[in-house]
């Protein structure tokens, strides 16, 4: 595997950093998941503009354009071998003596990249849909930053492996008397389908605001399915005819357990089927045209 590392490309194994990097000491960096179809990078201005968003909510400062970001992913891309890829781009702080303030003069970021194998769900998770537990979403309150330190998130999708799922569909307690409410996965977005409406949490501070997420409701939009994007109650989430969960790499999936018992029939439902075809077309459009 060929990695990009500080304006070189070599195989994995000659990657080096030091300890001191501040993403090794303090989690001190931001990352980037970007999927590849058929070599072509998807949506790669939604993901860099992101990255931006990420970058300012740590305040450290860009080390690259857009066009220096797409060169670097693109020639990432073709010195790998698979035409499916996802990538994955992180940028740390850099390395410095260990001092929580961050080093002043600022020192050099360290940014990394690496592509691997994009396996999208296989068709047989596509028809039986995953199972899902839920818990309190005990994260921090800058959740819409895609920070590298991911401890909190590794230890909630933890819970969903033990208990033999797929998904950690996080809880947050309600202020001043509000009901309890739900705001993403441990690894994912998280929508709800009531009633044959497509419901998805607002993108605020409490989730990441996911690039898959953006397309779904653009095609629902487009295919006039009804949608609202609005705060959406625990209660809600149990009480689901259908839950499906959303990201780069796992697309869309349909949840059909909660908790050890079934969302709805227990088995993916229409809106499932429905967005799923459509987002695979969307996909084909997208790669057609660029
Ligand atoms: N994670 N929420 C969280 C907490 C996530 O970690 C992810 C994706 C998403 C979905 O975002 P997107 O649609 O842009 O992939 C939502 C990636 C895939 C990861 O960390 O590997």
């Amino acid at each position: 595997m060929t990695i990009y590392l500080n304006g070189h490309y070599m195989p994995i194994e000659e990657a080096k950093i030091s300890v001191l990097d501040r993403g090794f000491i303090f989690g001190d960096g931001v990352y980037e998941v970007i999927p590849v179809y058929s070599r072509n990078v998807f949506r790669l201005g939604s993901h860099l503009r992101r990255l931006q968003h990420s970058l300012d909510g740590i305040k450290l400062a860009n080390p690259h354009s857009d066009a220096e970001w797409t060169a670097i992913i693109k020639e990432l891309v073709k010195l790998n071998a698979e035409q499916d890829q996802y990538l994955y781009l992180h940028i740390t702080r850099g390395a410095a003596k260990r001092d929580h303030a961050f080093p002043d003069p600022p020192v050099k970021p360290t940014v990394f990249m690496m592509s691997n194998p994009l396996l999208t769900p296989p068709a047989e998770l596509l028809q039986s849909g995953v199972g899902a537990v839920s818990a309190e979403d005990n994260r921090w309150l800058r959740c819409d930053i895609k920070a590298i330190a991911l401890l909190p998130n590794v230890l909630l999708r933890q819970l969903a492996v033990d208990a033999g799922c797929a998904e950690t569909i996080l809880i947050r307690p309600g202020s001043n008397n509000e009901p309890e409410f739900m705001t993403e996965g441990a690894a994912s977005n998280i929508f709800v389908v009531k009633n044959g409406k497509l419901l998805a949490p607002p993108k605020d501070n409490l989730m990441l605001p996911g690039i898959t997420y953006d397309v779904v409701l653009e095609i629902a939009a487009a295919n006039h399915i009804p949608h609202e994007v609005r705060r959406i109650a625990a209660a809600e989430v149990f009480n689901a005819d259908e839950l499906l969960l959303t990201s780069s790499t796992k697309e869309v999936l349909a949840i059909t357990t909660l908790d050890g018992k079934p969302v709805g029939t227990g088995k993916p439902g229409e809106m499932f089927a429905k967005l799923h075809q459509l987002y695979q077309d969307f996909k084909l459009k997208v790669m057609r045209a660029s």
